[in-house]
């Protein structure tokens, strides 16, 4: 699938504008805060109703402006999809085809995107609690299944760790959050095992490609394994539980180990390892999501290049599957032999106006 057209007004820092990417790789060029991001938050908004740098919609808003407006035309394999979404004082709406769009899962899925930004540095450098997001964000998009089971786990969860900060805390109450936790967990890790098994392997083979065959290994460090039922251990734990105030093992303490050329990624990784490695996960992502949609998401990608070296760049730029769309920016002017090619096109972005080079 690819993005055919983005018109926008009054989102950020942008003028209103009119962006028509090629099907290949596209570079957007930019010093500084001129608005390169927030073209890419102007996509992602459009097809997710979500951003990656705010919850408050407010934000979105151009300082002197009281309403945004975003339309995104994609051509997917079959048809063609027009996606509106706009917010004035407070209130958004969503359009499909024209048709005003109430529920956020009737909007989703739509127009598929994977993109990375800097910050995704985290899911390697950061706490756990990053990976874990990062494993219900993609599970809940992939398996309506899994959604729900963490919506009950988390409820679950709450009201468990809610009753052992009661002086008044009784054993027979405890037994039924315990029930709930075990069967709802089970799908957690279970799901959570196959997703990193598959992932891994993936991001594996992109790192090899963008490394030159530098060793990546994604584990899935389950608090609780799958081979001691999370009923037993919570039996186990309870009085530990009782003392502390919280639930202690369970998947909702959960990890991903990523190593890279053996050495753990978070203390030992450079900079740019850390974020090859999360580069990786990224490209891997975007096949499971082909996998799952039957046709290639686009791939927007901010940053991607600065703190990697020319081998590291051309050989990411070379591990895109070329039927990919991909949107990209950089405040590097362009090094030709690396940011130059068949399928490649060019803009600039100056104080939010965008222009085709
Ligand atoms: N709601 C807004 N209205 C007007 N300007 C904004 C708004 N939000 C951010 N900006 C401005 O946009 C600029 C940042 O844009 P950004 O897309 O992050 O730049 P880049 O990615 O090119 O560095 C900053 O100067 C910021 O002050
Ligand atoms: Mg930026």
């Amino acid at each position: 699938m690819h993005l055919v057209e983005l018109t926008c007004r009054g989102f950020r820092g942008l003028e209103a504008i009119r962006f028509r990417p090629g099907p290949g790789l596209n570079i957007i060029h930019g010093d500084n805060a001129q608005g390169k991001t927030s073209l890419l938050e102007a996509i992602l908004f459009g097809a997710t109703s979500k951003s990656h740098r705010t919850s408050l919609e407010s934000e979105l808003v151009r300082r002197d402006a009281d309403a945004f407006h975003l339309a995104l035309h994609a051509r997917r394999r079959d048809r063609d999809v027009r996606l509106e979404a706009s917010w004035r004082s407070g209130v958004k709406r969503f359009k499909v085809n024209g048709v005003p769009q109430t529920r956020i899962s009737d909007i989703l899925g739509k127009i598929n995107v994977v993109f990375f930004c800097p910050e995704d540095v985290s899911l390697v450098s950061g706490a756990a609690s990053y990976r874990r997001r990062f494993l219900d964000m993609e599970l809940s998009q992939l398996l309506p299944d899994y959604l729900a089971a963490l919506q009950h786990y988390r409820q679950a969860l709450r009201q468990r760790n809610e009753l052992l900060r009661q002086s008044a805390c009784d054993n027979a109450q405890l037994d039924v959050w315990d029930d709930q936790l075990a069967a709802h967990g089970r799908v957690l890790v279970e799901e959570r095992g196959n997703f990193v098994a598959q992932l891994g392997r993936l991001a594996a083979l992109a790192h090899g490609r963008i490394a030159n065959g530098e060793e990546l290994r994604i584990v899935y460090k389950a608090n609780v394994p799958t081979d001691q039922p999370l009923l037993d251990v919570l039996a186990r734990t309870r009085e530990t539980d009782r003392r502390q105030g919280a639930t202690t093992r369970g998947p909702h303490r959960d990890d991903l180990e990523l190593s890279v050329a053996q050495a753990a990624a978070r203390g030992f990784a450079s900079q740019g390892q850390q974020k090859t490695a999360a580069l990786a996960v990224k490209l891997a992502e975007t096949e499971l999501v082909t996998s799952r949609a039957g046709e290639c998401p686009i791939l927007m990608l901010d940053e991607a290049l600065a703190e990697l070296d020319h081998a590291r760049s051309r050989q990411l730029l070379d591990a895109i599957d070329k039927k990919i769309q991909c949107i990209m920016t950089t405040t590097d002017p362009g090094d030709p032999c690396c940011l130059d090619g068949p399928g490649f096109s060019h803009f600039g972005i100056v104080r939010g106006c965008l222009e085709e080079r």
